[in-house]
């Protein structure tokens, strides 16, 4: 007999468990940087526009599948679809996540590194090229970026192993919380700065001219990849809200809380980066090259400060990474548990060999396997590449057409009244049924097209 499934607490659980999978890297390393050079407030507008008007839409269909079903990936594809090549669906939005897993786990590792030397030594150096060349012989060197690449999914399999409630709803209810008190703090902290308020200048001033239709699409592939859409983990925590919660109030929650932390981190970052006069950059070289390098500027001045800012900012950087990296493995997980019938801790285990494996090589490609090219691109490049460029928008487009032209319109209505309990305004669905179905198919086959050709 299966067991029963477990679910989250109620709404404020659910709500932050996917904002937890929301909130991370991609909010922290590349949404100020892409504000700040396509256009300021503009972009910001257009951003909004593309969480509301497509995301969301996205992010509703996943979640209703998940939601319906009580399912993961597979179980819910074969439950809607039975015997048919939408199982197909249901598989690689079992591994497109643990690819980004693996590389995301390599990050998380770095922060970790990074975590324990502000704790133990702080930063120290009297040009950026200085802290550069630490940061590129440290990822290169094989043994440490290991280590920490096997503490970070250590602890992701630690937490997912707790299961659902114990868990991963108790970790989110602890640290999201305190990553939005963490990152207000650094805020504050920021644009008290002499010279902060050319990073703010930076964010807000409007520059309509900057919106190109790239500009765009680059917004649109953001915010898709902000909200981890199209990769099953949406699917997978939705799966585990009770049949009573309205799914798009999950859905406005989450679309929110993850624009809110994406803005404030904008705020906390650019003016830090302004006072100590240095060119915004995005990726990797803003979280391990230039912040660290302004700790290092500032430190000069008020050691202690800029000493307790380090450690409160990469604690920040690691809870992030925690809080959408368990999303990911939960997938792997619930889909071992449910189809192939093991227990949670074999599961967790089996999935922890498989990631730390791809990991270890992601990790290994900036040293000793720097050499061994896919496609011209190292291991980490393609997989970072292939996951967020092709897998993610593909997944997405499967599932929008699944919801919007192969479900029945009254199960998916039924979602929105939580089968005909809650009364509801005609023309929010109406809406929402014809972004999912006319413009959201479109809007991610742009996407895609642009990063094929990018
Ligand atoms: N949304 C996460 C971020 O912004 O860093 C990244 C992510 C998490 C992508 C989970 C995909 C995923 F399944």
């Amino acid at each position: 007999m299966e067991a029963r499934r477990e679910l989250f607490g109620g709404r404020s659980a659910a709500i932050l468990a996917l904002a937890g999978s929301a909130i991370g890297l991609g909010n922290i390393w590349r949404f100020p940087y892409m504000v700040g050079q396509t256009g300021g407030a503009a972009f910001i507008i257009i951003y909004l526009a593309s969480c509301l008007l497509l995301s969301l839409p996205i992010f509703l269909a996943e979640a209703i599948i998940g939601h319906r079903t009580h399912s993961g990936t597979f179980g819910a594809m074969e439950q809607l679809a039975p015997g048919t090549h939408w199982k197909w669906l249901g598989l690689l939005t079992v591994l497109s996540p643990l690819i980004i897993l693996s590389y995301y786990s390599v990050v998380g590792g770095w922060s970790i590194g990074y975590l324990w030397q502000s704790v133990t030594a702080g930063f120290h150096a009297d040009a950026i090229g200085t802290v550069s060349s630490a940061f590129g012989k440290f990822i290169a060197s094989p043994g440490r970026p290991l280590l920490f690449h096997t503490l970070f999914l250590l602890g992701c399999a630690w937490i997912v192993s707790a299961g659902v409630k114990s868990g991963i709803e108790k970790f989110n209810k602890v640290t999201m919380p305190l990553l939005f008190v963490l990152i207000v703090v650094i805020l504050v902290y920021a644009v008290s700065l002499p010279g902060a308020r050319a990073g703010v200048t930076y964010l807000v001033k409007p520059d309509f001219g900057k919106i190109t239709p790239s500009a765009v699409a680059a917004a649109m592939g953001q915010s898709f990849f902000s909200l981890s859409l199209g990769v099953g983990t949406i699917l997978t925590y939705a799966s585990y809200i009770h049949k009573k919660e309205n799914i798009l109030v999950t859905g406005l929650g989450t679309v929110a809380f993850d624009l809110l932390f994406a803005l404030i981190a904008g705020f906390a970052i650019m003016p830090a980066v302004f006072a100590a006069g240095i060119e915004p950059g995005a990726g990797p070289g803003l979280i391990f090259e230039t912040l660290p390098y302004i700790f290092a500027k500032m430190g000069a001045s008020a050691p202690w400060l800029s000493a307790v800012v380090a450690v409160l900012f990469f604690v920040t950087i690691v809870f992030a990474a925690f809080t959408s990296a368990i999303s990911m493995y939960e997938v792997g997980v619930a889909y071992l548990v449910e189809q192939k019938h093991i227990t949670r801790r074999k599961a967790t285990v089996l999935i922890f060999l498989g990631t730390w494996t791809l990991g270890a090589l992601c990790s290994l490609s900036f040293g000793p396997l720097a050499e061994t090219k896919i496609f011209g691109l190292t291991i980490f490049n393609f997989c970072d590449r292939l996951t967020s460029n092709f897998l993610m928008t593909f997944g997405g487009l499967l599932f929008v057409l699944f919801v919007g032209w192969k479900m029945d319109r009254q199960a998916v209505r039924d979602e929105f009244t939580c089968g005909g309990t809650v009364r509801f305004n005609c023309i929010v669905f109406d809406a929402f049924w014809f972004l999912l179905r006319y413009i959201a198919p479109v809007a991610i086959v742009i996407i895609f097209l642009t990063n094929f050709f990018a």
